[in-house]
């Protein structure tokens, strides 16, 4: 997908950078409170079809539930303008799930779904679209919507403050699934889903130390404390470490089985539809990977360029992002070498070998991203499956070469900016 160039923001202070991730500081790109899990009057029933659907997205399709249920539901725009901000958030995520589960209407998805401009069900597409506009995102699903906004945790009490360190594997689950698993189906779709979404909730929930190493780093460099550049750069390391292991610990193929992910579990996140009113324009993407924010984090603490085909496509992806989000790792991009100019220029052994580390923990994940990835792009092998992601969305199966150029491109972004690389006097 062709990417329109983003103009990068005028370079800010570090003290006015710094004040940026300030709202990010407890949680990192999850959302500061933890989701609601229930919503007052009509809008219980669009929380509750998402449940109800499943068997019809498993079967028949979902369409005609949906045209259904949009009739009883009527114009509620003004009514969810009176919700709480959480609340609001809340809905926004079960209306995005509800347009991704008419757009796509059934798995295994049929080619002709891509060609198609399906007609909306009138009053959720309007509701829908009211509250993206209302967050400042775009018409379509995304990470923060159909993820980040969907999940429970024992330790938590929804609609209240947290911190990521609260958030662990083996409490957190889906809240509201598409799937069902019928007594019997051994594919277990639903378990499937729930892992998935979980791969994304806990990677992100080891962002958030990313981020905050990230920030101590940059204010040991603006403040020139080698001691502090020391500590904020090993911590850095254990935090990259700790967010990559995340990721593979669930991205194992007996885990998200590699059989059942591109038919069953991928196609819903995907869009692919171009924004409204402009029919030749571009498509929006859906939830993609590139909306991870830990590793944009890990990306820009280091150094790394956004200047590849994939970075391109990263850059372009914070639309996608809460604002606040959008807005840290827009500012930062053009102070992004500021780390890395105290290593080299003052940092000292200490601090090289922990930025050193880090930048190698984050190339050695892209290059099990690039592995792992082909073998679930592949699925099972058969024709009728397809790829639905930021960068490639299209029915068939999708090219692994294409996939393997685009990430090998990045990996190279990430390698140039080893302290130990000939480009070292060049590029700082
Ligand atoms: C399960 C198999 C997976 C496949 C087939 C896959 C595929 C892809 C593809 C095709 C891209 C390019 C952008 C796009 O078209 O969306 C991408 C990017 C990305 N993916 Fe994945 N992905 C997988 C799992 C994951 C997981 C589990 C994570 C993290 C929790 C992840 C994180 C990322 C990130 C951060 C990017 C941006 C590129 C980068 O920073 O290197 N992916 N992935």
């Amino acid at each position: 997908m062709p990417h329109a160039p983003v103009s990068p923001a005028a370079p800010a202070g570090i003290p006015a950078l710094l004040t940026l991730f300030q709202p990010l500081a407890r949680t990192g790109f999850l959302p500061p409170t933890a989701p609601l899990l229930d919503l007052p009057g009509p809008f219980q029933r669009l929380l509750d079809a998402i449940a109800a659907l499943a068997p019809a997205y498993q079967g028949s399709g979902v369409r005609a539930a949906l045209l259904d249920l949009d009739a009883a539901l009527g114009d509620r725009r003004d009514d969810a303008r009176q919700l709480s901000p959480a609340q609001q958030e809340a809905l926004l995520s079960a209306t995005a799930i509800l347009m991704h589960l008419f757009r796509w209407n059934a798995v295994p998805v049929p080619p002709v779904r891509f060609q198609e401009r399906p007609a909306f069900p009138p009053h959720l597409r309007a509701l829908f679209r009211d509250l993206s506009a209302a967050h400042d995102l775009p018409a379509c699903g995304t990470m923060h919507t159909l993820k980040y906004l969907n999940w429970r945790s024992d330790a938590l009490t929804p609609g209240e403050p947290y911190h990521a360190g609260q958030v662990q594997a083996g409490q957190v689950r889906i809240a509201h699934n598409w799937h069902v698993t019928p007594a019997g189906d051994d594919r277990d779709l639903a378990g499937q889903l729930d892992l998935w979404i979980q791969t994304f909730v806990l990677t992100e929930a080891r962002g958030q130390a990313v981020l905050t190493a990230a920030a101590q780093a940059l204010a040991a460099a603006h403040h020139h404390d080698r001691p502090a550049l020391e500590a904020a750069l090993e911590a850095l390391h254990a935090a990259v470490q700790a967010m990559t292991r995340q990721i593979n610990a669930l991205m194992r193929f007996r885990v998200v089985r590699s059989d059942l992910w591109r038919v069953f579990i991928q196609p819903t996140f995907g869009w692919g539809l171009p924004v409204d009113g402009v029919p030749g324009g571009p498509v929006l993407e859906g939830a993609s990977g590139l909306q991870l924010g830990g590793t944009q984090v890990a990306d820009l603490a280091l150094g790394v360029g956004f200047d590849s085909n994939l970075g391109r496509a990263l850059r372009h992806s914070r639309a996608s992002m809460t604002p606040p989000q959008r807005a840290l790792l827009n500012a930062w991009e053009p102070q992004r070498n500021v780390i890395r100019a105290a290593v080299l220029d003052w940092g000292g052994s200490r601090a090289r070998d922990a930025f050193e580390a880090s930048l190698d923990d984050l190339r050695l994940w892209r290059v099990s991203h690039r592995e792992r990835g082909a073998v679930y792009l592949r699925g099972d092998g058969r024709e009728h499956v397809m790829a639905s992601t930021g960068t490639q969305l299209d029915p068939g199966t999708p090219h692994e070469q294409a996939f393997r150029d685009l990430m090998n491109e990045r990996i190279g972004e990430t390698q140039a900016r080893t302290l130990r690389g000939p480009d070292r006097p060049a590029d700082l």
